[in-house]
């Protein structure tokens, strides 16, 4: 298995040009499925993600093809040809989930083993069940957790969603777009790759309205035709390249990032201390001109502060001055990172969804462990700093959602290198 070799680095410095979005291209693929007409899809970052998900639309009857020098994928479904996913590729990649309401809108079936838990809880899906049922869907989970949901007709309803779930609206807006009237949905999820998600439905010829807000409707249409999308810049590997400025007291120009997608980010960085200047399209971000000081986070759904930056957040914190209290209230399991953090001599202390960070650790190389993927960024990013050397396995889970992560560090003057074990 492939690890990385991180040393202690001078403070990064230059410019870095941010990749399309994991979390929206994920779900705009998924909805590709719901025409016959080609879909081509720019700015889709040349992740293990994407080509998973690109595997599983082939095997339901799309054709794919992925230009990984270019961040092209096209997808084409003149028709479906099975509407049971596969549980190889599902196990591989939670976001397979959602397939089932494209599936049921397209074909009116769909037979999906249920994806299960994660390092960062068990992520339950019931909610994507609440959603696709009231559209008229019957939706059974066998005794070996696969899902198997069937619907004659999708009929537009109200929809109200005990947590604003980001892949239950993505699937509900997928299967609303193609029901016979109009589907509101309340408390739904307004994160900027619902909004990218909902453009991009309407190029295609949907009539979607409020993404972006707690409130989105959806009038159903019997059609949609392919579609062309740029797909926006990620925003969470924008954050992890602003807290690597921050945590090594650097200076980094962020390229290609949409300034209102990071405004928690950026605020919180303000607190600590780091000097943030934003254009259009770009962010400047200087760790070099005050210290580091303690700041407190609490993760919540967008507009709040995101959850995919807590831990990263978390590595920066070590090395402030004072002490930060961290609360995870998206995920109920999302401090995995905190035994590797200590191991490199953090001193973080965790009871249920709260962490307790004391500030000016001085973190030393250790042999860690990738546990997800924002995880892997944090350690990464703890390694730039900590004294001698750290190894790092299990990098499989930063590769999956971080294109050429390694590379842009280097580029950085991060000493970062990948070796095979
Ligand atoms: C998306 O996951 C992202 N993944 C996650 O990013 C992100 O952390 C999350 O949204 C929150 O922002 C993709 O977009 C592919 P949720 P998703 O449904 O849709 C609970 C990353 O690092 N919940 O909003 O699975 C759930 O257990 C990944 O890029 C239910 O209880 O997130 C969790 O505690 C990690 N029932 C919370 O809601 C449900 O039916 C948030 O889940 C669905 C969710």
């Amino acid at each position: 298995m492939a690890k990385y070799i991180v040393r202690k680095s001078d403070p990064l410095r230059g410019q870095v040009e941010i990749s399309g979005s994991k979390n929206a291209v994920l779900p705009i693929m998924s909805a590709a499925l719901l025409t016959e007409e080609k879909c081509t899809i720019l700015d889709a970052p040349a992740l293990k993600d994407v080509e998973i998900m690109c595997r599983l639309l082939e095997d339901l009857g799309s054709e794919v093809s992925q230009d990984l020098e270019n961040n092209i994928v096209e997808i084409e479904t003149k028709e479906i040809s099975t509407h049971i996913a596969s549980h190889e590729l599902v196990k591989k990649m939670r976001a397979s989930i959602l397939v089932m309401g494209p599936l049921l809108a397209r074909t009116g079936k769909a037979r999906i083993a249920l994806p299960g838990g994660c390092a960062i809880g068990d992520r339950p899906v019931e909610l994507h069940f609440k959603g696709l049922r009231a559209l008229g869907a019957d939706i059974n989970v066998d005794g070996a957790g696969v899902v198997r949901a069937s619907a004659d007709s999708l009929k537009g309803a109200n929809i109200y969603l005990d947590f604003p779930s980001v892949g239950a609206t993505e699937n509900i807006i997928m299967a609303a777009s193609m029901a016979d009237g109009t589907t509101i949905i309340e408390n739904a999820a307004q994160e900027p790759e619902i909004v990218d998600l909902a453009t991009f439905l309407n190029k295609m010829g949907a009539k979607i309205k409020g993404a972006g807000t707690d409130t989105i409707k959806i009038e159903g249409v019997s059609v949609l035709r392919g579609a062309k999308h740029n797909v926006i810049p990620d925003r969470i590997e924008a954050g992890t390249f602003m807290v690597a400025a921050a945590i090594t007291r650097g200076a980094i120009l962020i390229k290609n990032v949409l300034p209102d997608h990071v405004k928690p980010v950026i605020a919180k960085l303000k607190e600590c201390g780091v000097e943030v200047e934003a254009t259009d399209e770009d962010v400047i971000v200087r760790g070099d001109v005050n210290p580091l000081i303690s700041t407190d986070i609490k993760t919540l759904p967008y507009p709040g502060f995101p959850t995919d930056m807590q831990s990263q957040f978390m590595a920066m914190l070590t090395t402030a001055e004072g002490s930060s209290i961290v609360i995870e209230t998206v995920f109920e399991n999302r401090y995995m990172h905190v035994r590797e953090l200590n191991r490199m001599g953090a001193h973080i202390k965790t009871e249920d969804r709260c962490a307790i960070i004391e500030g000016k650790a001085k973190l030393k190389g250790s042999q860690v462990v990738a546990t997800d993927l924002r995880a892997g960024a944090a350690v990464v990013l703890a390694g730039l700093v900590a004294e001698g050397e750290t190894e790092i396995s299990e990098i499989y889970h930063i590769e999956r959602g971080y294109e050429d992560f390694a590379d842009k560090i280097r580029s950085l003057g991060g000493k970062i290198e990948k070796v095979e074990d």
